[in-house]
């Protein structure tokens, strides 16, 4: 494929055969993504289209916002699934994990090994946008104690990093891998974060892609296209998504 073309490339065009998501919040009501059982079918429907062989989805785990349990996720993914075989949506794979933010109810579950991991032994974790917890050092301690890898979501993401490159280094090093969101490369959340997407790409410190789709807005945003050097690179780095097969 060539990339000399100066218009946007929509993801359509790029995406790996048989591409894996790993981050999204497809599963309805039971986080910020969609509302609807019909919203996540949309979603999931275009996607196959674009040539998507699996999603995992990761609805929220917080705390006092979204408290979801592995049960209730499971079972709201029975149902969409049920209904997405009725649709014909048949050759997308559709599996549920979760995305935990690192707060007491994620200790409490990771003590109890009570996880919902994306594939083996992976598993999605995330910060909040407001600064990270004080004591990351002992979540990532009870991760690996409890035989998990954790996967650190959108590290784009987290402005009180950004002056400090050398917090990711850190945090690489201490044994996070990335997951970087294409809507931050798409320049959905801004040009800063999206600076900061590339940045972490050029580093060679993003293990990872995801969509982290939540609704048709954000679907329409990675349907109309990339860069065509930011497509270009991350068609390589969605490559390694493959694992989780
Ligand atoms: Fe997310």
């Amino acid at each position: 494929m060539s990339f000399l073309s100066k218009k946007d490339i929509p993801l359509e065009e790029f995406i790996p055969d048989g591409y894996i998501d790993i981050h999204s919040h497809l599963l309805p009501g039971i986080d910020d993504g969609v509302k609807t059982m019909y919203q996540s079918a949309y979603i999931l429907e275009r996607f196959e289209r674009m040539g998507v062989k699996k999603v995992i989805t990761t609805p929220h785990v917080i705390q006092d916002v979204w408290p979801n349990t592995s049960h209730t996720i499971q079972e709201n993914l029975q149902e969409i699934k049920d209904i997405i075989v009725a649709l014909n949506i048949r050759k997308l794979e559709l599996q549920a994990s979760a995305e935990y933010m690192l707060d007491d109810l994620f200790y409490s579950r990771i003590k109890s090994k009570d996880i919902l991991p994306l594939h083996k032994n992976y598993i999605l974790v995330e910060m909040s946008t407001f600064g990270p917890p004080m004591n990351i050092s002992e979540f990532l301690f009870e991760i690996k104690l409890a035989g998990y890898i954790p996967i650190l979501a959108h590290p784009e993401r987290y402005s009180f990093y950004h002056d400090d490159l050398k917090k990711f280094d850190e945090l690489k090093k201490s044994g996070f891998l990335f997951q970087i969101n294409l809507l931050s490369l798409s320049g959905y959340y801004g040009e800063r974060v999206q600076n900061m997407a590339k940045r972490l790409m050029s580093l060679d410190y993003i293990d990872f892609t995801g969509t982290d789709i939540h609704n048709y807005h954000q679907l329409g945003v990675l349907e109309q296209g990339f860069q065509p050097k930011i497509a270009e690179k991350v068609s390589e780095l969605m490559q390694n998504n493959a694992i989780f097969s």
